[in-house]
């Protein structure tokens, strides 16, 4: 469980420069700080979310953007997850848990099918992402690192999906 004092809620603009701050000091380089950018200026973000502690501090952030996934003439509503980043201080208190299931919640409450991240296979399978679901994907990525879960059960199931990468990808 996280901290009692820590709230999570949707990402607001004057944030950024906390944010900017958690993600370099998380990650110890400004790539995935320009990743964040480059989606936000591409119009490709679909959801972030802070955690904050009680007394104002943001300590952590999660982002998800729009991935394109196309099967069989069909399309799902498809998200990737990038990047997660909990202050280096506070980790392996349950920030990072607390964040990501409440953003899971919404993005299956907001219609969004599936959800795919590039990570640690040690972490994010606690949330239901799976190497074998990845499978069925058709990505510039395979190996246990990338996993992936159906918001919608059953989202997956009927064929191959060819997923595509927003454009800030490319480049970071
Ligand atoms: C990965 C990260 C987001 C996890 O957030 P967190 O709040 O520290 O994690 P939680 O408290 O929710 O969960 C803790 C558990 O996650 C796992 N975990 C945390 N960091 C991990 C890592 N680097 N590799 C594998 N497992 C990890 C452990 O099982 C840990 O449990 P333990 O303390 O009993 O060993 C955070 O450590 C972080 O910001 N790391 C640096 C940036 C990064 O690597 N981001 C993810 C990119 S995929």
């Amino acid at each position: 469980m996280p901290p009692k004092q820590t709230t999570i809620r949707p990402r607001a603009r004057q944030d950024d420069g906390a944010i900017a701050s958690v993600i370099e000091a998380a990650f110890g380089g400004q790539a995935e700080v320009a990743l964040v950018e480059a989606l936000r200026r591409d119009g490709d973000m679909v959801l972030e979310r802070v955690a904050e502690e009680a007394q104002g501090g943001l300590v952590g952030h999660i982002a998800f953007s729009r991935l394109s996934a196309e099967g069989a003439g069909q399309s799902l509503r498809a998200v990737a997850l990038a990047p997660l980043a909990v202050a280096p201080a506070l980790q392996r208190k349950g920030i990072g848990d607390a964040l990501t299931r409440t953003a899971l919640t919404d993005l299956r409450n907001a219609g969004e099918e599936i959800a795919v991240v590039l990570g640690h296979p040690a972490y994010y399978p606690r949330f239901g992402f799976s190497n074998l679901q990845a499978k069925r994907l058709e990505a510039p990525f395979s190996g246990a690192s990338f996993m992936a879960l159906e918001l919608r059960p059953g989202a997956l199931a009927d064929h191959r999906w060819r997923i595509t990468y927003a454009r800030a990808f490319e480049t970071g």
